[in-house]
């Protein structure tokens, strides 16, 4: 979407971190109206009193991502401010980590409720909307590097994000026909306040095998994320990759020998099965039939 002055950007989470340098930059650098949407009051507060003295179409509403009928109305309201959605930020997340043989079903099931459950409900609210409002649109969905690369201590989130990277492509596939295009935005560090997350659990999810609210646990964790990118710096580039229609948008290059090392791996495994007699069968049928293998171009 080239231009965005003037469109409306729905932006969970938007009350904090990721999601607020994403509303700032979309609302103040490229003119857009915003609607920012967190389950935590004092962080939508905090962020309205940022924009109450900037030239900022800003609309703040309270919404627990997780719950379905409340995001339809979020979305209603949204129409009402703004009028329609044609950027859902799907940015809100959480995290909790630790020893996977210390997890507890509440530690499994907040984490997937919150960063896949959420993020399907923002697309089920919203995609059939800007399908029928005709007039294309983006889903800019924050996974993380955690999409690719699964270190100790992170397995649930990990399997969240790699779900959203499972999710966004598949989205990718199949919107481009409405004119729906979609990014898939996935940071290493980012200086927010994804450290407190474990705050707002709610108690339904009460058991949990992790660390609680503990303010050493809290301030090791942040010494860990503060020299990650700041939040406003990373929405620029998120501004830009939704300009240019960019699918992955991944900023740390400092990935690149990880991410080379894990292809290496794939395709040396692929391969060691080329001497099979029945793979030979199958290229030979798809040359014949004129088939293309998935994801190769027809
Ligand atoms: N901070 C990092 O280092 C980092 C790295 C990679 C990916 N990410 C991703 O960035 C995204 C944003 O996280 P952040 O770092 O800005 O954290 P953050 O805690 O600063 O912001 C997240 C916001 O989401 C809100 N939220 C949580 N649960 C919600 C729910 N059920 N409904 C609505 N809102 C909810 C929180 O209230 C908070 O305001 C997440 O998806 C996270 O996984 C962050």
């Amino acid at each position: 979407m080239q231009d965005l002055k003037g469109k409306v950007a729905f932006i969970t989470g938007g009350g904090s971190g990721v999601a607020l340098g994403q509303a700032k930059v979309f609302a103040e650098e490229a003119g857009m109206k915003v609607v920012i949407a967190d389950v935590q009051q004092p962080h939508l507060d905090e962020a309205m009193e940022y924009f109450s003295d900037k030239k900022a179409e800003v609309h703040a509403l309270n919404l627990d991502i997780t719950d379905r009928d409340a995001y339809a109305r979020a979305a209603d309201e949204a129409e009402e401010v703004f009028g329609p959605v044609q950027l859902l930020c799907n940015t809100a997340g959480v995290s909790q980590f630790g020893p996977i043989e210390q997890a507890t079903f509440d530690d499994w099931d907040w984490q997937i409720d919150v960063n896949l459950k959420g993020m399907i409900n923002g697309v089920m609210t919203f995609m059939p909307r800007m399908i029928e409002y005709g007039k294309g649109g983006h889903i800019l969905n924050t996974a993380s590097m955690s999409a690719f690369v699964a270190l100790p201590t992170t397995a649930i989130y990990c399997t969240t994000k790699f779900a959203v990277r499972g999710l966004s492509e598949s989205l990718r596939v199949e919107l481009d026909k409405y004119d729906i295009n979609v990014s898939i935005l996935c940071p290493g560090a980012v200086n927010t306040n994804i450290h407190r997350s474990v705050e707002s659990r709610p108690d339904k999810y009460g058991k949990t095998g992790y660390y609680g609210r503990d303010e050493e646990v809290f301030t090791r964790l942040k010494s860990v994320i503060e020299g990650g990118f700041d939040p406003v710096d990373l929405g620029r580039i998120a501004l830009e990759a939704v300009k240019r229609n960019d699918f992955w948008v991944l900023p740390y290059p400092e990935f690149v020998p990880t991410i080379e090392e894990q292809n290496a791996e794939l395709i040396s495994a692929l391969k060691s099965y080329e001497d099979d007699p029945d793979y030979k069968r199958r290229v030979k049928l798809a040359e014949e039939t004129g088939q293309a293998m998935p994801g190769t171009k027809k």
